[in-house]
């Protein structure tokens, strides 16, 4: 039983039990409970003795204030923040140790640092000491830029100093370092997450400086400890990247001012991370000409077309159950476009190993690679190359129909621009998009997967 005063708190997602259990019913993690004093969080002790006061409620429309959104100086960024950054925001960035984090927030700040008039920014690392961020500095060659440097990790020290301050962004490297005082539990704990967050917050939205909090993340992917930090910001990106790969990409996943499919990539470099202004031309890079099994699929991430490299791999497997191994798709989605070119196209693939790579470690989550992946498997399979120069796009159905995607038109304008000739895309695209100005590619429109067949034959 919890002693008078504590309770028991999941560290994964903030459930809170009146006795220990070893499982958490809410989230299932193992282990993830432990015991905490109440009423350290900043939230438990709200007093029920004070009346409160009548709020005023108004109509839906009304002056909306128009709002001055900093840019950065660093565009990919300040187009996944929505246009710029707003004042008195809070972004939280995630991802995993090593990723870039750190490099990007100092670039960051020293940018805003540069901008007219030298906004105030303070860059406080509860992770490294300041000799490293010095070094960091250095390398990056920003060590002129006139950035508030600290190493503290007292939440009650930095609210006091920022309270006097004039600052207009403020970096907190990293949020499970920081420490407050009145919280029994250690640094990084659901509690200690909480309150330090809800502190910082505070302050940011009453001074009105945009807040970044830097997050770890978990093996499970998600910021560590803290679901509930997720609520309590207005913007949370995750910086994201294969090992092995020097391409970095920054992702919104909830922006209360701005789309969250918006993607800003990076390249990382001796001198610390360059923006990639045009995405295509790096996922393409490598790409080997009339080689059977590849193909390139023009994707929009975001507001943006970006071409990459779909290669499968088809061989005969030697397993009792065929081998199917995904990178950067989704692999149920696979299941179904073998599937459908197994019940409509009469292949037979139940034989077969099949491996599928998006080339450079970029995610697709759209459903419009599907006809790009299936003339990948085929292409491997019949070991025919398809031309180089052409690209493809469109979702497959499960009786074997080609369905029109978003943004055609966008998708074949990048492909011209990369000096693409031809382009395999959906027969049924709407009457509206066939009448705009078509590029100059030559068009071939796929009704059905049966059709696809003959492309091969
Ligand atoms: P860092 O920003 O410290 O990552 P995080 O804060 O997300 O943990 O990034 C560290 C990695 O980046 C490290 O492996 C070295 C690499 N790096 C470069 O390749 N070039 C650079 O200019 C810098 C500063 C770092
Ligand atoms: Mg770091």
């Amino acid at each position: 039983m919890s002693k008078k005063g504590s309770e028991f708190v999941c560290q994964s997602c903030g459930a809170v039990y009146a006795k220990w259990q070893g499982k958490c019913d809410a989230c299932g993690e193992w282990n993830s409970i432990i015991e905490e004093k109440k009423g350290g969080d900043g939230f438990s002790n709200i007093s029920t003795q004070k009346k409160g006061k009548m709020i005023d409620f108004v109509s839906l429309s009304g002056e909306e204030k128009a709002i001055n959104r900093i840019q950065t100086g660093i565009k990919e960024l300040d187009r996944v923040a929505g246009g710029g950054l707003v004042p008195g925001s809070v972004i939280l960035v995630g991802g995993d140790p090593g990723i870039g984090k750190s490099t990007l927030l100092l670039q960051v700040s020293a940018s805003v640092s540069n901008l007219d008039g030298n906004p105030e920014c303070y860059y406080i690392s509860g992770e490294e000491a300041i000799d490293q961020v010095r070094i960091r500095a250095k390398r990056l060659k920003l060590e002129q830029s006139p950035v508030h440097l600290a190493s503290a990790t007292e939440i009650k020290d930095i609210i006091a100093t920022l309270e006097k301050s004039k600052a207009s962004v403020v970096i907190i490297d990293s949020i499970q370092t920081m420490y407050l005082d009145e919280v029994e539990s250690t640094p990084g704990s659901v509690a200690q997450v909480r309150a330090c967050a809800y502190e910082l917050i505070k302050l940011a939205k009453k001074k009105g400086f945009v807040l970044f909090l830097v997050g770890h993340v978990t093996k499970q992917g998600s910021i560590a400890g803290p679901r509930v930090l997720e609520h309590m910001v207005d913007t949370v990106l995750y910086f994201e990247g294969e090992r092995g790969h020097h391409f970095r990409i920054l992702r919104a996943v909830k922006n209360r001012y701005g789309a969250t499919d918006e993607i800003g990539v990076f390249e990382m470099q001796d001198q610390g991370l360059m923006e990639v202004e045009n995405p295509s031309a790096l996922f393409l890079a490598e790409r080997q000409g009339n080689i059977s099994g590849s193909c390139v699929f023009a994707g929009i991430e975001g507001s943006r077309p970006v071409l990459v490299e779909i290669q499968a791999l088809v061989c005969p497997t030697s397993y009792a159950s065929p081998k199917r191994a995904v990178v950067g798709w989704d692999s149920n989605r696979l299941s179904m476009v073998l599937a459908v070119l197994e019940a409509r196209c009469g292949m037979n693939l139940s034989s077969q190993d099949i491996y599928l790579n998006i080339a450079g470690g970029l995610k697709i989550s759209e459903p419009a690679a599907d006809l790009a992946v299936a003339m990948a498997v085929i292409s491997s399979m019949t070991n025919k190359p398809l031309p180089s120069d052409t690209v493809i796009f469109g979702e497959i159905g499960l009786s074997g129909e080609i369905r029109a995607v978003s943004q055609p038109n966008s998708r074949l304008k990048e492909a011209n621009k990369l000096g693409f000739k031809s382009a395999i895309l959906p027969a049924n695209i709407g009457a509206k998009e066939k009448k705009t100005n078509r590029v100059d590619l030559a068009i071939h429109e796929i009704g059905n997967v049966q059709r696809l067949i003959n492309w091969f034959s």
